[in-house]
């Protein structure tokens, strides 16, 4: 295998996702076919800023989920920097962070520090060091008065901006954010903003405020599994205003 090259971005080939009948499904209902969640899709990501947006249901976690190998696609490809998805997981995830839109979904340890270490383990092997480390993160972020708090005892927000510091302590070179914002408040949302403004990785995310998906080079318009606009933000959030609120695209 050649050697992995960031310049080669994240790439879709003809990617698509293919889901089962649910067997709870009442019969002659859409889930009690096999759906297509994901129509065969062929993308090169190598901007640093993407936004996906669209409706609910529309298909924006289901392509994000692809980016770090959380679903496989059914037929095509997807790569990261040449790394397949499939084959390659466990290199693509090296590279490829992942912030959940439920951060429990993350948070692997019961105390907020620990975490964060956990993400550090591969930089910092030394305890002590690693410890000071992770304090230093949730400095950043002004943060470090909750780090020997269980992470069961935050509020949503707290929990979404210690997964940050987590997910970026792993410091793999893409983040892939499925709505970073959505448990946030106005300052918070304004912060993790401001963050990812600052962010030398590639940022791909999803999100429903469209003054944050504005702020991206190239902003994806996500509909009932289709890309149906690839572009410019301005013009693909007018795009995704037309088909959400009437008058088509
Ligand atoms: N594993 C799965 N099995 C069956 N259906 C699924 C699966 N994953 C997603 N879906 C369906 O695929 C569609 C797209 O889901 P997806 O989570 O990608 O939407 P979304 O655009 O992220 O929506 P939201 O804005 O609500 O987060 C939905 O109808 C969802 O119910
Ligand atoms: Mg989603």
């Amino acid at each position: 295998m050649d050697a992995p090259a960031p310049s080669e971005g994240v790439c879709f080939h003809e990617a698509a996702v293919v889901v089962p009948p649910d067997p709870g499904a009442v019969p002659g209902s859409a889930e009690a076919r096999e759906r297509t969640i994901l129509h065969p899709c062929t993308l090169t990501l190598r901007e640093r800023r993407v936004a996906v947006i669209g409706a609910n249901g529309s298909g924006k976690s289901t392509l994000l989920r692809l980016i770090n190998g959380l679903s496989r696609p059914s037929a095509g490809a997807v790569t990261v920097h040449g790394l397949d998805t499939v084959r390659d997981v466990h290199a693509v995830r090296r590279r490829v962070g992942f912030l959940f839109t439920d951060p429990l979904a993350q948070l692997i340890m019961p105390i907020v520090v620990e975490d964060v270490e956990l993400s550090l383990k591969a930089t910092h092997r030394e305890r002590a060091a690693r410890r000071q480390a992770a304090l230093e993160a949730l400095a950043r972020f002004g943060l470090e008065h909750l780090a020997a708090r269980s992470v069961y005892d935050l509020s949503g927000g707290e929990r979404q901006l210690v997964a940050l510091v987590s997910v970026l302590a792993a410091g793999q070179q893409v983040l892939v954010a499925d709505e970073p914002t959505t448990l946030l408040d106005l300052r918070n949302t304004a912060k993790l903003r401001r963050v990812f403004e600052g962010l030398p990785q590639q940022v791909i995310y999803a999100t429903h405020d469209l003054d944050f998906a504005a702020e991206a080079d190239r902003v994806l318009v996500v509909d009932e599994g289709r890309i149906v606009f690839d572009g410019e933000a301005r013009a693909a959030i007018d795009a995704y205003r037309r088909l959400a609120l009437g008058g088509g695209t």
